[in-house]
């Protein structure tokens, strides 16, 4: 998605705007449109031409509400838009898509394998995966650090799932075709029979794990769902293989974006990253910035629970209700000039990572494995420069880059050490 700030005119007309399409998002302005909706439309109704309808929450305080409040708005229906007018089956057996307290029973043995202390003991393996991951672009060439994250996720999640080296680029194809299938780099025959491949192929796949962990048990992040006990009984197979799904996915398709997206906004605001070259010790606040920036996941739905109203509107019981995260974190009733990237920024209470009993049980996974990768980069790099034509990923969920080429000028201390190293060693061949 490109990231644009809200636009001069401000009288778009907002029942012509297609938010349900995902062009939109690739090649047209939804911040522009999301500062309109906060402003004229803050519960806004959006009809396809099918028939097909849903709510938009566009406000920081809104949104916080409609994720926070499962009494009001359930998960138990499907999370995503791709779901609208159906029910996702998944609802009730995958933790993002339960609400309380099967969503609790759940969460509560996930997120103690995804805490930072559970996860320290894997922090070598990811600096590894950096330090080959940034090769290319500490060798001088032309590095496309969309593509080249795209497949990051895959070297921490696939190995604490267990899950084989050799399925990781497939893995990380197919998870983005199932939240971007009518982007153009993935789109099949349609959108739909695309959807339907990717999840297809993605619950087969993890079927195969399980039938596996349940032959060879071992102790990684499948094995913990084989093993788990809910209310003095075992998952179920579909359960387990929701669960490894939404795990992947959640991860695969929203951490590459956060890393291409705070990379992009650093070249585009080169005070800021002077600033952080002179003091690496914002990494942590401008990380957490990027996030706010960059809003990996545009959004999540949820479905009423029960008639209610909202800023005048009458919302029935059934309805889904779309809250936009990246619309939330420039809410200018909460962020001091929302449009300024501001590496510095405090308080900063973004909610790129959502809240209430969803909070992104992968938040600290993502948040160790970006700032190894952003510590080694202020470390080793002077200045980028963009090196080719930047990609943007069609879909309505992800605010995604597909590539983003660049080049980079070593810093002098990197550059010493690459010397030092081919003195040593030779060149790398
Ligand atoms: C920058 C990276 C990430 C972003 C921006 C992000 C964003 C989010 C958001 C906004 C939610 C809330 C969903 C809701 O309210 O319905 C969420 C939930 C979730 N995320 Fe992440 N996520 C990231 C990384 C990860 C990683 C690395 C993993 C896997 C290890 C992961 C797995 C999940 C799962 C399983 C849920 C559902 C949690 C629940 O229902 O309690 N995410 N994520």
């Amino acid at each position: 998605m490109r990231i644009t700030g809200p636009s001069a005119d401000g009288d778009t007309d907002l029942d012509a705007v297609r938010l349900y399409d995902p062009d939109f998002y690739a090649t047209g302005e939804p911040h522009a449109v999301w500062a309109q909706m906060r402003r004229r439309g803050p519960a806004h109704l959006s009809t396809l031409p099918d028939g097909r309808y849903f709510w938009s929450v566009t406000r920081y305080h809104d949104v916080d509400n409609v994720l926070r409040d499962h009494t009001r708005f359930t998960s138990g229906r499907g999370t995503l838009l791709s779901v609208l007018g159906g029910t996702d089956p998944a609802g009730g057996k995958m933790m993002a898509a339960s609400d309380p307290p099967v969503h609790t029973a759940l969460r509560r043995p996930l997120s103690r394998v995804l805490s930072d202390r559970a996860l320290r003991p894997h922090e070598p393996r990811i600096r590894a995966v950096v330090q080959r991951m940034l090769g290319p672009l500490l060798d001088g060439g032309v590095w496309d650090v969309a593509k080249a994250a795209a497949a990051f996720p895959m070297a921490f999640t696939g190995t604490l799932m267990g899950l084989p080296e050799e399925d990781w680029p497939r893995l990380a194809r197919l998870t983005t075709s199932a939240v971007a299938p009518s982007d153009p780099g993935y789109r099949q025959t349609s959108r739909h029979s695309t959807l339907a491949a990717a999840h297809h192929d993605l619950f087969a796949y993890f079927s195969a794990q399980v039938r596996d962990r349940i032959r060879h048990p071992r102790e990684d992040l499948v094995g913990s769902l084989v093993g788990l006990e809910l209310d003095d009984r075992r998952l179920r197979h579909d359960e387990i293989v929701y669960n490894c799904y939404s795990l992947l996915l959640g991860a695969n398709v929203t951490t590459p974006h956060a890393i291409a997206s705070t990379i992009l906004a650093l070249i585009e605001h080169p005070g800021q990253w002077k600033r952080l070259l002179a003091e690496p010790s914002l990494t942590g606040s401008m990380i957490e910035e990027g996030l706010r920036w960059s809003s990996p996941a545009s959004h999540f739905l949820r479905h009423a629970v029960h008639d209610l109203e909202l800023h005048g509107r009458r919302i029935l019981a059934g309805d889904a209700v779309v809250a936009w995260l990246g619309s939330a974190n420039r809410d200018e009733e909460v962020f001091a000039d929302p449009y300024r990237f501001d590496i510095a920024r405090t308080p900063n209470r973004h909610v790129a990572f959502g809240l209430g009993p969803h909070y992104c049980v992968g938040a600290p996974l993502a948040r160790i494995a970006l700032r190894i990768l952003f510590d080694v980069i202020v470390t080793s790099v002077e200045k980028f420069t963009i090196a080719g034509p930047i990609e943007h990923l069609a879909s309505d969920f992800v605010a995604g880059i597909k590539s983003l080429p660049l080049t980079a000028q070593l810093s002098a201390a990197a550059a010493r050490a690459i010397d030092a190293t081919v003195t040593q060693h030779g060149p790398a061949s």
